[in-house]
């Protein structure tokens, strides 16, 4: 049985020349078990007619949100999806869900929903390269938007490349994969601490680090994706993963961090600590801006040590429950893992030197060595974040059984 049976899939079809696969597309979807509901853009209609998308999944397509003087109530089609599916989705259709424009049925559907929303780009060589369709691509992939892998060959305009539609079976063989990940952590609950705290010095200034967040959240995605319920506790960064199962609470200072910390993790059956906290604060936060005084070259800072949540957590954790830390070194690094692993009680500690080229704060890939409180370390390949929060959840994951 086709993991697409009895789902319903919302097929978004935008004005692409590949919008005549959206008609085999909707039959695959339909013949798999799929209940289908078309919503296509005007330019889509250009292309392919609604009354062929419309008699092949048994559904009435929509284009406007008034339609005929009835609305046609985005709120609820965007929550009956059980996924959302934007095949062709064009350049400008792309652009304008990274940027959170609704100006449109499809676009206001695709925002008032919650379920997984899944892309299958079609558009020229050129578009596809175009560093605004790359940028866009990024946020979209930030916010959780999964991208169907576009093909590489001839393309409408004759130029031969990247950039064409996935084939309907392709696209429906990635929805069923996409359907049926994993859910191995269905029932558990995870805190992540993710990103960098950030310490006041005055009303205008702080401390803080170069930590970007995307290991912790990357982290938190893969948890939800493998039906856990995630409490992310995230330090200021721009991202904002979107999962029904993730709850971000966005915490500022170490303090918060640990406050925060204290409250959830009690709930947890596990917690994964990838914040990187400022160890130190200033001793006291000017209430005004500090001046330059005199003719003084320098000014010392009075720094007093910020709680260590990892230590906190670890030295109450209940039987039963994991805690797993990170380590970021630059020297001597087993050694120093080690220690952090027995210090603050982690079960194992995810090791990455930051003289490993590829590895570390802001870049998307990371290169990590598992530490464990006995055996060998457990060395891993370059690898996306995305890839590396998927190793670190298998090894959380084996713990659990
Ligand atoms: N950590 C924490 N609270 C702190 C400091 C660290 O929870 N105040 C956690 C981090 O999230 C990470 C682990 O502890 O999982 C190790 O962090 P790291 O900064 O490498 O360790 P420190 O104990 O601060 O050691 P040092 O700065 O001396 O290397």
């Amino acid at each position: 049985m086709s993991a697409l049976q009895g789902k319903r899939i919302l097929l978004g079809v935008t004005g692409s020349i590949a919008a005549y696969k959206s008609a085999y597309l909707t039959r695959l979807l339909v013949k798999a078990g799929a209940e289908v509901r078309v919503i296509m853009t005007h330019a889509a209609t250009q292309f392919v007619s609604p009354l062929t998308l419309g008699t092949l999944s048994k559904n009435p397509v929509y284009t406007d949100i008034m339609d005929a003087g009835q609305w046609n109530n985005h709120v609820e089609m965007g929550l009956w999806a059980d996924r959302i599916v934007v095949a062709p989705a064009t350049a400008n259709t792309l652009a304008r869900m990274a940027s959170g424009i609704c100006d449109d049925l499809l676009l206001a559907t695709i925002l008032s929903s919650r379920c997984p929303v899944l892309v299958a780009p079609a558009m020229d060589l050129d578009m596809w390269a175009h560093p605004t369709t790359r940028r866009n691509m990024a946020t979209l992939q930030a916010d959780g938007v999964r991208t169907i892998p576009v093909g590489d060959g001839e393309l409408a305009s004759g130029l031969v490349g990247p950039g064409r539609m996935a084939e309907p079976d392709e696209i429906v063989a990635f929805l069923e994969q996409d359907l049926t990940a994993n859910q191995d952590l269905l029932g558990k609950t995870v805190l992540v601490t993710a990103g960098p705290t950030r310490e006041a010095l005055d009303p205008v200034r702080y401390l803080t680090n170069h930590s970007s967040g995307k290991m912790g959240v990357a982290l938190a995605e893969e948890l939800a994706r493998r039906g856990a319920t995630v409490h992310l506790l995230l330090g200021p960064v721009d991202l904002r993963p979107v999962h029904p199962n993730i709850h971000i609470l966005p915490i500022t200072t170490a303090r918060d961090l640990l406050a925060a910390s204290e409250r959830i993790f009690p709930d947890c059956d596990a917690g994964i600590l990838a914040a990187a906290v400022a160890d130190y604060r200033p001793a006291t936060e000017a209430k005004e801006k500090i001046k330059k005084t005199g003719n003084n070259d320098t000014l010392s800072l009075d720094l007093v040590r910020n709680p260590d949540i990892a230590a906190t957590l670890g030295k109450n954790k209940k039987p039963g429950q994991i805690l797993i830390g990170f380590a970021l070194e630059t020297t001597n690094e087993l050694e120093y893992a080690r220690k952090k692993l027995t210090a603050k009680n982690f079960d194992f500690i995810v090791l990455n030197s930051l003289r490993d080229e590829g590895a570390g704060f802001a870049g998307d890939t990371n290169k990590i060595s598992l530490v464990f409180p006995t055996g060998d370390p457990q060395p891993f390949d370059l690898k996306s974040k995305t890839a590396v929060a998927t190793d670190i959840v298998n090894a959380l994951a084996a713990l659990f059984k």
